[in-house]
């Protein structure tokens, strides 16, 4: 064999590495449920549903949260489903916490959610972009009280810019240390990681030189706990460790890890050290054993798509990865909701060996 058609070989869809995904909704189309009463006046029931578009994804108890791209005229832009469903039709989309809260232009309700999280705690972390003159802000709610909202933190602008073409905000991951619990966040337009501390209700900046950082990602091993970073449309892997991110103002030092097919877009690990990657216009979605050197397995394809971020995941508490793809093969547009036994769990439940 050629050595091209060798590596061919090696980066395609193996039976072996494919996870074993059943489907648990199928979507021909979305819906939302709607507020009842007369106060619909200005929700947008005549959306195009073609343009909703999965974005980022976070499991917790029965519910599955999923936020979505705003660009064309779509009413909420953060929603929930069951996770199990009761009806042969797949559950339509709930607004979180509530239509109040999705207001647009309207700088107290959530304005453009982008990477979500749940913590050990049952508290979902949302990174909210802003928009128009609304500031950037971080969002805690509390799942296990009534989805109240725990905590707002608007960045202050020398941490993230009050100018909605100066800031990307991407991604975030949350942290936890003996007595706080941290969230790192990505900005596309600086070098620098956000760092915000739920303690001291505080965010600041750390420098990361050499980088338009776009996706992130946590291992989950407590002790040599590391960030992996891609640069905004490339496809290599960088990390640098969480010791170096605790001081504002600092430097990380961060390293070249190896480089993947493509650029991903989402990345995510599980406990058990395996993560998980989505990459940019591809129909695949691969993973890597981290302790393992680098090596690049698809587990996942979808036919032909016309999204640039094909796939979203998440993993629950329970060993399941929950993945969302996007399928147009033949013209017609599909989503589904897929779920796969991993046996490992979210990567804030690893053991100290990472094991
Ligand atoms: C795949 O998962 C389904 C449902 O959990 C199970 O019935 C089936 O045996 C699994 N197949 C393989 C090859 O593991
Ligand atoms: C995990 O399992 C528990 C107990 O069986 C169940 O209540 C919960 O809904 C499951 N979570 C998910 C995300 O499936
Ligand atoms: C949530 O709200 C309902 C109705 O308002 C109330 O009955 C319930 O006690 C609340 N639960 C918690 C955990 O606060
Ligand atoms: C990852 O690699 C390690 C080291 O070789 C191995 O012990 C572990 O079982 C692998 N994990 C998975 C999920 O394959
Ligand atoms: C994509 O859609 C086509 C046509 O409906 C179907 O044959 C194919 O199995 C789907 N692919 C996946 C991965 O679901």
């Amino acid at each position: 064999m050629s050595p091209l058609l060798a590596s061919i070989f090696l980066l395609g869809l193996c039976l072996a590495n494919a996870l074993n995904f059943t489907t648990v909704y199928e979507w021909d189309k979305f819906d939302f449920i709607w507020p009842s009463g007369a106060d619909t006046s200005n929700r947008q029931r005549n959306f195009n549903e073609e343009n909703v578009y999965l974005r980022y994804m976070a499991v917790f108890g029965e519910r599955l949260f999923l936020s979505l791209s705003m660009d064309s005229g779509i009413p909420a832009n953060l929603v929930w489903l069951p996770t199990s469903g009761t009806s042969a039709a797949p559950p339509k989309l709930a607004p979180f916490p509530s239509w109040n809260m999705q207001k647009q232009d309207y700088c107290d309700t959530i304005q453009l959610a982008k990477g979500i999280e749940v913590d050990p705690e049952g508290r979902l972390w949302v990174l909210d972009d802003g928009r128009g003159s609304c500031s950037s802000k971080l969002w805690i709610f509390n799942l296990l009280n009534n989805d109240t909202t725990e905590r707002v933190h608007q960045f202050p602008r020398k941490v993230v810019s009050s100018s909605f073409d100066k800031r990307w905000l991407h991604d975030i991951v949350l942290d936890k240390t003996q007595d706080d619990q941290l969230a790192y966040i990505v900005n596309l337009k600086s070098e620098d990681i956000v760092v915000y501390s739920r303690t001291m209700d505080k965010s600041w900046l750390v420098k990361a030189p050499g980088g338009d950082w776009f996706s992130l990602a946590l291992s989950p091993d407590r002790e040599a706990r590391q960030l992996y970073l891609i640069k905004y449309s490339s496809n290599g892997l960088y990390s640098v460790p969480v010791s170096e991110l605790k001081n504002e103002g600092g430097i990380a030092d961060v390293k070249f890890i190896g480089g993947w097919s493509d650029r991903p877009y989402r990345m995510l690990f599980d406990s058990a050290n395996i993560l998980y990657a989505a990459f940019y216009e591809q129909s695949y979605a691969s993973k890597w054993n981290v302790s393992k050197p680098f090596h690049e397995q698809r587990f996942h394809e979808v036919g032909t798509h016309d999204d640039f971020w094909p796939f979203t995941f998440a993993l629950d508490t329970n060993g399941s990865l929950w993945m969302t793809e996007r399928n147009e093969t033949g013209g017609v547009k599909k989503h589904k909701l897929l779920k796969a036994a991993v046996g490992a769990k979210p990567y804030l439940f690893g053991t100290p060996t990472g094991k």
